[in-house]
């Protein structure tokens, strides 16, 4: 070693070895038995060469891990913290530091996938339960969903919802003009390519309208507090659905929307213990009544029982809804807010509801005490009855209060030239009243205000919320440490092995890359803090944006869409607005391959576009002879082609470029979904390729974890041409150059989306530097092709490129097992579990399949153990296929098998105990032991259950 140059002996490109698995001699090793001469002769033959990169990626080297966390501390450091009483659906807010650690920090929680396989999920399972139990007492409906991705979209899919429940017939929808601006900028995005009017007006002018139906805001913007009970008896006697915009600490002391008669309670759980982040991401809460369960957008978390009959949860009902039901889904709403509505759900376990009851008490109390002293000296309150939140008509002081504000760290809401906003949060105190008093130059005391309340008596709830133990057992710091603990175990996540879901990419969310996320210089910002005051945000945005736009390509980066679905709406938006600008607005034909993920046709049917399905080849490629036939036949009004690259089937397809100048021919458009840039980065680019516009799923690609289910990042890379007609925001423009916009309407809440995770790509991408991209990339098709020409021998791989390679995933044909055995994919899923694995994505995108992604980060040692349970699982059904083992009860048909089936006294099955649940010698050393047996979907939905079981229920 002490012969090394110094350059070596530094280390700098140290953190590429800690990303990817494979060391240089496992390399060789794989190479030889995959029969590739090496990594470069792989990638040769697998990625086709009229794609390729002609140069480098210009990222610039890697920078070690400690240096860019130095570096992004000195971004950081620019953003100015202040008291942000700014409001408008964004609080700070007291994250228990339990939870801080043990849930937003901790790779158990976060590094988990969406639970499909329910049986190694029933932790996080049983936190959304919690999280729907708390939406549904605290909105007063039977129903919840386990969260979608921020305030204005939960508006958005409540006029949507609306829209497939009522039986009005009028083409309007009614928005309350003191909504949030963001929620109207999103929701007027919406109707216009849903093809719906809006009617805007005051909430008592809403009981006259003729809408199919309608948003409130209660508290509204202004903060007013009113009874919507007739309103809504009125919209209702004409067909409408109404949905309430609320907000959860308001509801602890408030009458709740279902009382009142609403149809839909939304809002953010934000001040639920999430920080702020200048914008995200943080969890949406959606409730409604029972009638309209089988029309609610997102997902629903059910309880039913295992095969020993013990409750179980599971996603009920729209389990990969839009797979099924593509265009006609209730919405392309994919990757959701898991971990944040885990954390907001906890905030109210830990606290339960005394706390609660507490802290609102105690923030609708400052706020009040604040009120009466203004009024005492003399100021008009715009906000008579109000929980937390006042406008205050400060005439021509406005701009100096406003500024003496900001001088003495406060940030107040403008809301116009003579009047500015207050709304008070869990952090405020009486030295904050105190200091407000000061500048608005009142003379009172706090004390001798303290009977100020602003909220009459009947719009007090006086039903009892958050009686279930959950909400009444953990207010103790050791007690909701163990319960979390608890959870935590009966979940698979990648801290205790390899998670190979194909389309998902589950590779690794480093330590360093998740530290700046809790960083109080990110986590503190209102989204809608004054530009200067965020110098530091922006500044990592800019950052990472032109990152993006080295790897895609694309001039342009919209950094607002949420998620990999979002981001294919605000593309498909982008196109649309582009065609309308050129007089085509007539354009609405959308092809997409049948291999597409379901979140494409469900998009763009949101968009208005009308779905045309292009055949596959027998060898999972485009059928180009199909698409050109179908191009030219709708060349008059062809808007775009939707491909996701390489495909779905796992194989870079050769035509693409063919097929992306065919669509541009036809005067369409190439929107390519990003879910698959992992196999490009470095490699080819979106815009090399021919797209015009493209989404890249952080959550995949450049490191964010997927949190038990989100978040996500889906920012998406526009060609020039497209740059124009990309998102913007109402409250906060994105601003100009670097963030072009031009005024285009939002489809997000906030301007840059879930920013604060954001931190996470910008790590990920300065750490690895611009070779360690690229590497990343060939490691993810090595590792591919590794598994493929293993376990090829076992299961057939049902597609390949024309050298016989895969691209980072490979499909595994089951359907021959189940002809001759019976035994499915959903068997192999489970039995894997028995061997501490998680199971590969099953049936998508061709049924009777499991599609496997190893990526880069799975070292030969963890791929290795993965191919000898999936050779040993096929052993185990050659057993079945020669009789040894009857079809219907063998270890498959039995998996997952838990310690209540190998504690019985008397063992009666055909295998040994060991053969059941430490089936190879690995699998001892470091068990995982499901804490259910196999679910019963079918019970589930035909008894859909979406609240905490009972106690006693447990008991029994
Ligand atoms: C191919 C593909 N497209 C789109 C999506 C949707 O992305 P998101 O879940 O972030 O909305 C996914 C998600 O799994 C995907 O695999």
């Amino acid at each position: 070693m002490l012969n090394l140059p110094l350059s070596a002996l530094e280390q700098r490109d140290d953190f590429i070895g800690r990303h990817i698995g494979p060391d240089a001699a496992e390399t060789a090793a794989m190479c030889a038995d995959i029969g590739a001469a090496s990594l470069a002769a792989l990638i040769s033959e697998t990625v086709p060469a009229g794609i390729r990169l002609a140069a480098p990626l210009p990222i610039a080297a890697a920078v070690p891990e400690h240096e860019a966390l130095a570096k992004l501390k000195a971004i950081a450091s620019k953003n100015v913290l202040k008291r942000s009483l700014i409001g408008l659906g964004y609080y700070d807010t007291i994250l228990p530091k339990v939870i801080l650690r043990n849930v937003l920090e901790n790779p158990g929680w976060y590094t988990a996938y969406t639970p499909y396989q329910a049986e190694i999920a029933q932790g996080r399972l049983e936190a959304l339960l919690n999280w729907q139990q708390m939406v549904m007492d605290l909105t007063g409906l039977e129903l919840a969903n386990a969260s979608l991705l921020d305030e204005a979209t939960a508006a958005a899919e409540a006029m949507a919802m609306a829209r497939r429940a009522s039986k009005s017939k009028s083409n309007a929808f009614f928005v309350d003009s003191a909504a949030f601006p963001q929620t109207i900028d999103v929701v007027k995005t919406r109707a216009k390519y849903f093809g719906w009017d809006l009617v805007f007006g005051t909430a008592e002018e809403a009981a006259s309208a003729d809408v199919f139906g309608a948003l409130l805001q209660y508290p509204d913007k202004t903060g007013a507090v009113r009874d919507l009970t007739d309103t809504i008896t009125a919209l209702k006697a004409k067909g409408a659905l109404v949905a309430v915009a609320s907000d959860l600490m308001a509801l602890v002391l408030l009458k709740s929307p279902g009382e009142m008669g609403a149809d839909i309670a939304l809002g953010s759980a934000q001040r639920f213990g999430v920080p702020m982040g200048f914008g995200g991401p943080h969890a949406a809460f959606f409730a409604t009544r029972d009638e309209h369960k089988r029309s609610v957008p997102g997902r629903i978390i059910g309880v039913s029982v295992d095969a020993r009959g013990k409750k179980a949860l599971r996603m009920a009902l729209q389990t990969r809804e839009q797979h099924i039901r593509r265009e006609k889904a209730n919405s392309n709403i994919c990757t959701s807010q898991v971990l944040l509505a885990n954390m907001a759900g906890m905030y109210a376990v830990y606290h339960g509801p005394k706390g609660l009851q507490t802290i609102a008490s105690r923030i609708h109390k400052l706020a009040a005490i604040f009120a009466a002293g203004l009024k005492g000296a003399g100021y008009t309150l715009r906000t008579a009855q109000f929980f937390d939140t006042l406008d205050i008509d400060t005439g021509d002081k406005t701009t100096a209060l406003h500024a003496a504000a900001v001088a003495a760290g406060y940030n107040l809401r403008h809301v116009s030239d003579t009047a500015l906003g207050v709304s008070f949060d869990e952090k405020t105190t009486r030295d904050d009243v105190v200091a407000l008093f000061g500048l608005f130059g009142v003379k009172a005391d706090v004390a001798a205000l303290e009977a100020s309340v602003a909220l009459p008596a009947s719009l007090l709830r006086t039903d009892a919320i958050l009686t279930h133990p959950v909400f009444n057992s953990h207010h103790t710091e050791h007690e909701m440490l163990r319960y979390l603990k608890k959870l935590q175990n009966r979940d698979l996540a990648l801290d205790h092995s390899m998670i190979s879901l194909g389309s998902c990419t589950m590779k690794l969310n480093a330590t360093s890359e998740m530290i700046p996320v809790t960083w109080p210089e990110f986590g503190d910002v209102h989204p809608f803090v004054p530009r200067e005051q965020a110098a530091g945000y922006l500044e990592m945005i800019d950052g990472l944006a032109d990152y993006l736009r080295a790897v895609t390509g694309f001039p342009a980066i919209c950094m607002q869409p949420n998620s990999g679905a979002q981001g294919e709406y605000a593309g498909l938006v982008a196109i649309r607005r582009y065609h309308e600008s050129r007089g085509d607005a007539h354009r609405n034909i959308c092809l997409i391959p049948k291999s597409a993920h379901g979140t494409n046709p469900a998009t763009a049917q949101m968009c208005g576009l009308d779905v045309v399905v292009v055949d596959c080849d027998e060898n999972g490629n485009v059928d180009v002879a199909d698409l050109k036939a179908k191009a030219e036949q709708h060349k008059d009004n062809l808007a775009a082609l939707m491909i996701t690259y390489p495909s779905t089937h796992g194989v870079f397809e050769e035509a693409v470029k063919d097929i992306c100048a065919t669509v541009h021919a036809f005067g369409g458009q190439v929107y390519m979904d990003g879910a698959n840039l992992n196999a490009q980065v470095g490699l080819t680019s979106p815009a090399t390729i021919g797209a015009d516009v493209s989404h890249m799923n952080l959550h995949k690609t450049f490191c964010i974890p997927h949190g038990g289910g989100g978040p996500g990042m889906g920012p998406i890379g526009l060609a020039a041409h497209l740059a124009p007609f990309m998102a913007d925001h109402a409250v906060k423009p994105t601003g100009a150059d670097a963030r072009s916009h031009a005024g285009q309407g939002a489809v997000s809440a906030a301007p840059f989306g879930s920013a604060s995770i954001l931190t996470i790509s910008w790590m990920y991408i300065t750490m690895m530097g611009g070779e360690g991209l690229k590497q990343a990339t060939e490691y993810a098709i090595l590792n591919a092709n590794y598994v493929a020409a293993k376990l090829g021998l076992h299961y057939p791989v049902l597609y390949r490129g024309t050298h016989g390679r895969v691209a980072h995933e490979c499909i595994l044909d089951i359907r021959p097992i189940k002809a001759a055995t019976g035994i499915t994919e959903v068997d192999i899923a489970k039995r894997l579990m028995d061997y501490g694995f998680h199971a590969p994505t099953m049936s998508f995108p061709v049924a009777g399949t499991i599609m496997v992604e190893p990526t880069e980060s799975e070292s030969k040692g963890e791929l290795d153990r993965f191919i000898a349970a999936m050779t040993q699982i096929r052993e185990e059904i050659r057993k079945v296929e020669q009789g040894t083992w009857p079809a219907d009860a063998n270890p498959l048909k039995h998996a997952p098998h838990t310690q209540a089936d190998v504690m019985v006294a008397e063992w009666t099955r055909v295998y040994s105990r060991e053969e059941a649940v430490f089936p190879l010698a690995y699998v001892a050393e470091n068990k995982f032991w499901p804490s259910v047996n196999r679910i019963d979907d079918v019970y589930g939905d035909r008894n859909l259950f979406c609240a905490c079981v009972p106690m006693e229920e447990y008991s029994a």
